[in-house]
Parts: structure tokens; sequence; C-alpha cells
């Protein structure tokens, strides 16, 4: 038996949710998403999430549809009713289904928002081989448009760069504008030196990673220095260890950049160290 997921309000078995082809979502991109990660069936960062997307619609000049009690209820019901233990749960809101392709917006009132969320199961998620062997990443150009903190459905370059990375026998791509790293396609980078992590600073260049706040604060906490500053390919290689985060990877050691092996070429012991620790309090925190 498939999934039940979410659609406008429904509670439906997967293969009977559909969605218009008017949709601009499936059309135009005229869509947000947020990905909340599930471990133990309860919910990590779901505040910092609820919290991005409103941003993110705002951003777009869409309004709020749902109240964070109402996406907790949903979350939670599909968790419950899918029997999720770890993994996560996608949601993703367009700006609905007008009568006919236009390029401009519809009237919010006559054309409802599309609100579509469902659940993904990943058994031992925390246990992944990359978590235990780290990943190795490619350089690539940052070919993306300039709102990259607006978390939007617009993932066909990430989509382009994680299959350049895949041809080149690694896990994945760090982006680069102007000599300097922007991000990972669906995760935050850093470059760890000495004591010092390091990671670029917020702006509209990176997405605003709800994983990233966690993870600088526990950094913090544990007596390390955070520097928000741009690097470039370079530095990162010749750094002592790199790593990503996100909510589908947490903290996942990065041990090969375009070939060069950073420090031992095996996860750092700070990197690791902060994913014990992000995974520690995210069980503890979680809802
Ligand atoms: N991606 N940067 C980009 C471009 C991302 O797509 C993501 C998340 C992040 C990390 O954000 P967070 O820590 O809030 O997950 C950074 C999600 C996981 C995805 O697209 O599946």
């Amino acid at each position: 038996m498939g999934r039940i997921v979410y659609l406008n309000g429904e509670y439906l078995p997967e293969d009977q949710a559909k969605v218009s082809i008017f949709d601009r979502g499936f059309l135009m991109a005229d869509a947000v998403y947020e990905v909340t990660s599930v471990l133990g069936g309860k919910l990590i960062d779901f505040d910092g999430h609820v919290v991005r997307l409103a941003r993110s619609l705002n951003e777009l000049g869409m309004k709020n549809p749902l109240s964070r009690a109402d996406l907790l209820e949903i979350h939670r019901e599909l968790l419950r009713v899918n029997e999720v233990v770890d993994g996560g749960v996608y949601l993703q809101i367009s700006r609905g289904a007008p009568a006919d392709r236009d390029f401009v917006f519809p009237d919010p009132v006559e054309t409802p928002q599309t609100v579509v969320l469902f659940t993904q199961s990943k058994p031992g998620i925390t246990d992944s081989p990359s978590a235990r062997d780290g990943i190795k990443v490619i350089s690539i150009p940052d070919e993306r448009w300039a709102r990259r903190d607006i978390k939007t459905v617009q993932l066909l370059y990430p989509s382009m760069g994680k299959m350049m990375a895949k041809k080149a026998g690694c896990d994945d791509a760090w982006l680069v504008e102007n000599g300097l790293v922007t991000e990972g396609t669906s995760n935050n980078a850093y470059i760890i030196k000495g004591n010092r992590i390091i990671t670029r600073n917020l702006s509209n260049d990176i997405l605003h990673g709800i994983t990233r706040a966690a993870v600088l604060r526990f950094a913090r906490e544990a007596q390390m220095e955070v520097e928000e500053r741009p690097f470039t390919i370079e530095e990162a290689q010749s750094a002592d260890e790199a790593f990503i985060s996100s909510a589908t990877m947490f903290v996942t050691p990065v041990v090969e950049i375009d070939g060069v092996a950073i420090g031992s070429g095996k996860p750092g012991r700070n990197a690791s160290r902060l994913r014990d620790i992000y995974l520690e309090e995210s069980r503890k925190n979680a809802i």
C-alpha cells in the first residue's frame, strides 16, 4: 500500500492525490517548500521551518494558508498514519491553479493555493555510509537565480549539479560564484581550521539553513569559534576539515574537494563531534 498524503485539506492515498496541469508550481515553479526531518517519530527544528516558510511565502507575495498549529497537526497526522519513525516530511505550497497559463499572478481570492505534504520514511537515516565515510564533492559554477534565500521549487540547476557530481564519481557539488563558495546544491557548506568554523554569511546568495542556525549555536556552545564569511575552493582544500549541513544530511563530513583530500581524507574529529551534538540536541528538542 502506498502512502497517505495531504492535499488541500484532505488525507488521501498517494495515487488519488491529483493536482491540476495548470498549477503554477508545475508550470512556473511558482511554489515554495520545506523539508523537516523526523527522528524517533518526532519533528526536528519544526519551528525554524515554519518561520522560514512564512518568510518564503511573504517574499513572493503569497499568503500563508496554514497556521503553525494547523501545520503541526498535519505533520503529526501524516507521521502517525504512515508510521514514520525516521525520515522526513516534505511540504509544498504553490500559488494555485488558475483557469489557464498566464505569467500574471492570479487573484488569490479566486485561486486558492495548492498545499501538498507527504512523508518519506528512511529507517536508520542517522547511520548512513556518508556519515561514516564522509562525502566527496566537486565544485561547479553557481548558475542559480539571485534569490536563493527563498526556498522555491526551482531545483533544476541543483539537480544538474548532483548529476555532474555523480558523473565525476562524487556525491555532491559545491557552487562557486565570483571565486567564492556559496553553498552545496542542497546544503550549506563549511570548513574548519583549528578550532574555527568558517561558513558563508547569510544574504540572498544562500538559503538560510535551519540546520545551519542550530549547528552554529551548538558550535559556539562547545567553545568553537564561528566565522561567517565566504571562502574559496583553494582555502577549503587546505582546511583541516570540511562538512555540509541540511535537514536530510544533518552534519555530514566532506573528505574530498575536486580530487584533493581534506585533512587526513577521513571524517574530521570536529565535524564528527558536531554531528553527534546536533543529533543528540535535536532528538532532545524534537516535538
Ligand atoms: N535542502 N541550501 C540549499 C540550497 C538547500 O536546498 C538546503 C536544504 C540547505 C539546508 O537547509 P536546511 O538546513 O534548512 O535543510 C541549504 C533540502 C533539505 C532539500 O532540498 O531537500
